[in-house]
């Protein structure tokens, strides 16, 4: 019979057997005696599109701007991060000297960070830079990998969030002209806030030859986007809201932007994570509100707003968000901080600690 070869990725872990098998009441009593035992030695970050058994078990609940900045300014010497790789690894970068950040699953990676290697974004940015005299400010978003946040560090640019979009494209365009790598959608509805014309903007192909743009159309871009998207958020339509808004007159409808900018554009609001957090506290009692997000959040907001009647605008999970889950946080604290390790090169590091300083000084 033909065999069947499995690619085993080099951070591939696999979770024990007795953990497998233990049952989540179990595991969840455990994880509440090791918060209890540990006291401030440990701290639990719990990214709002976790499950909800894991947000309520996190020491500190947030969007990845508000993570990151708060693992560092904890004084906990383990910092638990769950939520995906490079949220983990920004919050590894940020970390004190005697900190030490631990992932409790390194299989939980993000196809959208992963849609730009630096040596791609590297010939991007040199084709920009040749196509004319001005400087290039490389922006990047938080979701990227840590050697894409040094490759911006160690040319004057910054890392942005969804939070932040808008104004570091803004403190870029003062500059000189903006490359942004790796989300199209987010680049799109950023400049569009800063009414920038779409015309001003190219997209960068990595998998195309020159990016698949005309040279002539490369010298007229102020923005170089990269094409790239989160699967979760681009598979949002027009149709949706509409659909919503005939279902549910008077409903507010409000989406991320990451989705497309039509979806954007036909929705009453858009914004960060926690924009969508906070828009959900806020409603009135007896109101509907239609969220275009994740929807481990979406569920979570719902279950916290009973008062309000909370729909997601379409069932839309992350799966990588999803691989952490209590089975995996208990088998990472029983490691004590030695297991799953965030191990960023301190030259990799340095310049992406630049990138995400010029970030929370923008911010
Ligand atoms: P936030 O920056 O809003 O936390 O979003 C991160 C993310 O992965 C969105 O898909
Ligand atoms: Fe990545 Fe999208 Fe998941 Fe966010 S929601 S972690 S961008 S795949």
């Amino acid at each position: 019979l033909p065999t069947r070869s499995i690619r085993v990725l080099p951070s591939e872990i696999v979770l024990p057997e007795s953990y497998r098998r233990m049952d989540e009441r179990e595991c969840k009593d455990l994880i509440i005696e090791h918060k209890k035992r540990e006291g401030g030695r440990v701290v639990i970050l719990g990214h709002h599109y976790q499950r909800v058994e894991i947000v309520r078990l996190s020491d500190i609940v947030g969007d990845s701007l508000e993570l990151s900045r708060k693992a560092s300014q904890s004084d906990a010497e383990v910092v638990v991060f769950c939520g995906v790789a490079f949220m983990a690894e920004a919050a590894g970068v940020l970390a004190k000297q005697n900190q030490t950040v631990v992932h409790p699953n390194p299989n939980a990676g993000c196809p959208l960070a992963d849609s730009a290697e630096v040596d791609d974004v590297e010939t991007a940015y040199e084709a920009f830079s040749s196509a004319s005299d001005e400087s290039i400010i490389p922006l990047v978003y938080m979701n990227s990998s840590s050697e894409i946040k040094a490759f911006a560090g160690n040319r004057s640019g910054a890392v942005c969030t969804s939070s932040n979009a808008a104004a570091a494209f803004r403190w870029g365009l003062e500059k000189g002209r903006v490359m942004f790598v790796p989300d199209e959608h987010l680049g799109r509805n950023s400049i569009a806030q800063l009414g920038i014309p779409d015309e001003k903007a190219a997209l960068w192909d990595p998998k195309i030859d020159n990016g698949g743009i005309d040279p002539k159309r490369l010298r007229k871009a102020r923005v170089l986007l990269w094409k790239g998207d989160c699967h979760v958020h681009s598979r949002f339509t027009v149709e949706q809201v509409l659909q919503a808004r005939e279902q549910n007159p008077g409903a507010r409808v409000v989406v991320h932007p990451e989705c497309r900018r039509e979806v954007v554009e036909s929705a009453d609001g858009a914004g960060s994570t926690s924009y969508l957090v906070v828009e959900a506290n806020r409603a009135e009692p007896g109101s509907t509100i239609v969220i275009g997000t994740e929807i481990n959040l979406v569920s979570r907001l719902a279950e916290d707003r009973p008062d309000v009647n909370i729909i997601p605008l379409a069932r839309s999970l992350c799966p990588n968000m999803y691989k952490i889950s209590l089975r995996y946080l208990l088998w990472t604290l029983d490691g004590s901080g030695s297991r799953h390790v965030v191990d960023v090169s301190e030259k990799i590091a340095t310049g992406a600690r630049k990138a995400l300083s010029r970030m929370l000084e923008i911010a």
